[in-house]
């Protein structure tokens, strides 16, 4: 596995790497992480991940500092999930300048859910796999349903700005009691980590209900709130949402999906289910 710090370098090594399905991450590198890479070996003859803390797409006050930063840990996983490149460019490579040139995501589909708490932050997320897309440019780029609204971001991006790259879904990687793997989740106290799987647990209770046919969404969703509440979360938001676009239900036969966003101490939690 050949690591590249620069664009040149990553653009040289992609000249030879035929098909190729890229991963984008911002490393500290978990089994979800990994589940995907190997996913993205069934789709070309090279997968290429990078690696890269992406400043535009924290808020003034998130964890942008704190954010774990395990290059090393992150390559050895990497090259045993038989990823052929990594790109791992420090700021001066991303950024040289102030980044003027800027995505401008669909207001519909970015002032809801994550949005609506992290005013900014899919533009900074859109931007940077745009960015990300044009060095590596890759046949597939593959990202987790974990970050939901993400997926719904950029799949509409590349769609609308037709870029020749195509998306591709991978499934959420939970821990055996539920919890969702995730990078912050080493942010959890002891404590914190025994309570964090009842996120899942709330969740999977409200998709059942609509699954057996309790379509009062407004309840369910307020009932999850409360009871997350009363156990010491805080809630963001917990919303049934149509997959396509994450707005809300319409028609009783759209396909949906119940988003959440919790608090737990200090660590902020998102998660969702398919229904
Ligand atoms: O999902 C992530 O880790 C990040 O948002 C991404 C897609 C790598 C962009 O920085």
């Amino acid at each position: 596995m050949q690591i590249h710090h620069t664009i040149e370098s990553l653009r040289a090594a992609r000249a030879s790497a035929g098909k190729v399905a890229f991963v984008p991450t911002m490393g500290n590198l978990h089994e979800g992480h990994i589940t995907l890479m190997k996913q993205a070996r069934e789709h070309a003859d090279t997968v290429i991940a990078s690696i890269f803390v992406n400043r535009l797409q924290f808020g003034a006050g998130e964890d942008f500092d704190r954010y774990p930063r395990t290059l090393r840990a992150d390559c050895e996983m990497l090259e045993a999930a038989g990823v052929g490149h990594v790109f791992a460019p420090d700021e001066t490579v991303m950024y040289p300048q102030p980044q003027r040139y800027v995505v401008q995501p669909a207001a519909a589909h970015v002032s809801i859910l994550e949005g609506e708490f992290r005013p900014g932050h899919f533009g900074g997320v859109a931007t940077v796999v745009l960015k990300l897309l044009n060095i590596v440019q890759p046949d597939v780029a593959l990202f987790g349903k974990k970050d939901y609204q993400q997926l719904m971001v950029l799949s509409n991006m590349v769609r609308e700005l037709a870029l020749p790259v195509e998306i591709v879904a991978g499934d959420t990687v939970r821990a055996a009691d539920g919890l969702a793997l995730s990078s912050r989740n080493g942010y959890l106290s002891a404590e914190e980590r025994a309570e964090a799987p009842n996120l899942h647990r709330v969740l999977a209770r409200v998709r059942d209900a609509v699954r057996a046919g309790d379509h009062d969404l407004l309840k369910l969703e307020t009932e999850a709130m409360a009871e997350l509440a009363a156990r010491g979360w805080v809630p963001d938001y917990i919303a049934v949402r149509r997959r396509a676009d994450l707005q809300p239900a319409l028609h009783l036969d759209d396909a949906l999906v119940v988003l959440a966003a919790a608090k737990l101490g200090r660590t902020r939690l998102i998660d969702n289910l398919e229904i």
